[in-house]
């Protein structure tokens, strides 16, 4: 039985979704039913089908058909973390934190495995008081953390797994996402991370010209040891 997981980022846009697309279609390639979630996605919301295009493109990716209002419980329409957000004169919803843990409750017993999509880093704020960090430890997942190789990508990495380990949080693994052309050589970025840190980087990704999930889960599929993730 695979576990679930929490895949955050070191910051927003560091592909967190495709990169949750990635590894929830590798799984499904290779028959296993993973379900996956983003509890709360904030944003203009798209005109056709689902209102986030990031719930549009992990439940492509998962091949799952699980209801819009259970893969992403709240949605606010500004961009913005969700604190931020729900403050909004304009947003009337509240975060509802019960609502979360029963969606991903429901969802677990309906898939084998869950992969939950975090809404930018690991300190994001949720409420005034509760970050993502928080949420990982009520949905009680290990994590994965997405990282890109920007320079200052360091910074924002040993950060990430410091807030971590002082959350009490277990840390899976680190994915880089080679993406920017100007960044750190992959397999020097590699070395430090894991020398700094002791997390292991699980693999990199590479900068794909035409984003194509197909491709992105073949990456998982060859390069990667999947079966650490039972
Ligand atoms: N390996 C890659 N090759 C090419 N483009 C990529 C790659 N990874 C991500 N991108 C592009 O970078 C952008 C950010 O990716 P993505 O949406 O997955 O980030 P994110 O961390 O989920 O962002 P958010 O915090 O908004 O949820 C997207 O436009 C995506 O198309
Ligand atoms: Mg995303």
């Amino acid at each position: 039985m695979l576990k679930s997981y929490f895949i955050t980022g070191t910051d927003t846009d560091v592909g967190k979704t495709w990169i949750t697309a990635g590894l929830a279609r590798a799984l499904r390639n290779i028959g296993i039913d993973v379900g996956v979630m983003k509890p709360f996605a904030t944003g203009k919301p798209q005109k056709i089908g689902f209102k986030s295009k990031d719930v549009e493109i992990l439940s492509d990716a998962a091949k799952v058909n699980d209801p819009e209002n259970l893969v992403n419980p709240q949605f606010f329409q500004i961009p913005a973390s969700p604190y931020t957000a729900m403050k909004n004169p304009n947003v009337h919803e509240k975060v509802d934190l019960n609502l979360i843990l029963q969606c991903f409750k429901k969802l677990t017993e309906i898939h084998e495995s869950i992969f939950v999509e975090g809404m930018g880093g690991i300190m994001t704020p949720i409420l005034k008081n509760y970050f993502v960090t928080d949420l990982i430890n009520d949905l009680n997942l290990e994590l994965i953390i997405v990282t890109r190789t920007r320079i200052g990508t360091l910074n924002h990495t040993i950060l990430t797994c410091k807030l971590a380990k002082q959350y009490g949080i277990r840390v899976k693994g680190i994915i880089i996402n080679d993406i920017d052309p100007d960044g750190y050589d992959v397999k020097i970025l590699k070395d430090d991370i894991e020398d700094i840190t002791g997390i292991s980087v699980l693999g990199f990704i590479p900068f794909f010209q035409t984003l194509d999930i197909d491709q992105m889960a073949k990456i998982f599929q060859n390069n990667f040891d999947l079966k650490i993730l039972n």
